[in-house]
């Protein structure tokens, strides 16, 4: 039976590099029968300019509906005015599909170490995977609001809140993806100070029973920064909040070089027959100060898929073989502009470095 994966390409460079994205399955169906069927959809500044709305009720139900969601980025020139954005914007897509779990994995490859603000020394041989709870926190946590005091200052107000279950369920998976890989969990909260991370750091603690084979370890979130500076290599998976998972996923991040190499997947609850809702994205956004230029790197979307076939389809093999291609890729050299130049290397295009991934498939399937 065909998996139905929802395509939106959106705004700015998202377009072009989910053209990449899409050579690859296509190569993926004809090569290697992974029958993916791509529906197109289109949401963001584009959309709204066309119909009035940034998303419709249709896509919202196509999402819901597929087994899986490819993204590419929206936002552009002008702002969607913020009450639209809020209701019909990537966070409602998010709330609609139920995706509280955020993975970021990071690897710094061998081929791009000079492309990393880091040392070589101190990235080489990362890999590692930030687990960011997505759906509650302070993001999200009621009251919230500006109010003017009886002095005519004003006063802002949000509110950090957790339950137990939003806790268990991130830390859940974070167990299980431990286990997939090294076996090492890193669980980031400020317990010292705050609450939510006492309630955190409870709630993980006792689930560790269950998990005895994964190494547990609690690290304070400003200690966490601290390390992934210092000695990124010293951790596999990590799990925290909502808040913590957007500061410190976007500086792990930069361990990998550039924002274009960085893919994600956004996960839901798994529903009777097991499918999990799933929204596969690239980190960046839409861009506009390289859009239209053809010059965007299309490795973060293409890397898209790979999470894709491995945490929607189960297709591990089918994932490394192009986790390998975009690696071979790097080693022989293809850059494009935002990946740091050695002098005298002429910048590849979206569709070379497009072009340059399929010919290792080709290679690496041969
Ligand atoms: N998930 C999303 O759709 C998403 C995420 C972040 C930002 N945005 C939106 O995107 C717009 C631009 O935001 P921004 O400039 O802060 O972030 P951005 O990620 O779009 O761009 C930041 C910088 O990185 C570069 N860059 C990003 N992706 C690249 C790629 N694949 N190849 C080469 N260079 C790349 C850009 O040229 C820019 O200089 C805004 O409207 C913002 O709201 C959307």
């Amino acid at each position: 039976m065909a998996r139905n994966v929802l395509f939106i390409p959106g705004d700015g460079i998202g377009p072009e590099v989910m053209g990449e994205a899409r050579k690859v399955i296509e190569w993926l169906n004809a090569k290697r029968r992974t029958d993916i069927a791509l529906t197109d959809a289109a949401m963001g500044l584009g959309e709204w300019k066309r119909t009035g709305s940034p998303m419709s009720d249709e896509t919202i139900a196509a999402a819901k509906a597929a087994d899986a969601v490819l993204f590419g980025a929206v936002g552009g020139d002008e702002e969607i005015p913020r009450k639209l954005r809020r209701e019909r914007g990537l966070l409602a897509l998010r709330r609609a599909m139920g995706l509280y779990a955020n993975l970021r994995p990071v690897r710094a490859y061998e081929g791009l170490l000079d492309a990393s603000s880091l040392k070589e020394r101190v990235v080489r041989g990362v890999d590692m995977v930030v687990l960011r709870e997505l759906s509650s926190g302070v993001y999200f946590g009621e009251p919230r609001g500006i109010e003017t005091l009886p002095n005519g200052k004003r006063r802002a107000v949000d509110t950090q809140s957790y339950t137990e279950e939003e806790i268990e369920r991130v830390a859940r998976d974070a167990f299980l993806l431990a286990r997939s890989r090294r076996g090492l969990l890193a669980s980031v909260e400020k317990s010292n100070v705050m609450e939510t991370g006492r309630l955190w750091r409870d709630v993980v603690t006792a689930m560790h029973a269950e998990y005895p084979d994964v190494t547990l370890r609690h690290v304070l979130s400003d200690n966490f920064a601290m390390q992934l500076i210092r000695e990124p290599r010293q951790f596999d998976v990590v799990v925290t909040d909502n808040l913590f998972g957007d500061l410190l996923s976007d500086a792990s991040a930069m361990i990998a070089g550039s924002l274009g190499m960085l893919p994600s997947a956004s996960l839901g609850t798994a529903d009777a027959s097991g499918r999990r809702p799933a929204l596969y994205e690239p980190v960046h956004g839409s861009a506009p100060d390289i859009a239209g230029k053809g010059i965007a790197n299309p490795i973060a979307a293409i890397l898209s898929v790979a999470m894709m076939l491995r945490h929607s389809f189960g297709l591990t093999a089918d994932a490394e073989l192009i986790e390998k291609a975009v690696e071979a890729a790097l080693a022989e050299g293809a850059r494009t502009a935002d990946l740091y130049m050695q002098g005298g290397i002429q910048p590849l295009t979206t569709l070379g470095m497009g072009k340059a991934i399929l010919a290792k498939l080709d290679t690496l399937a041969a």
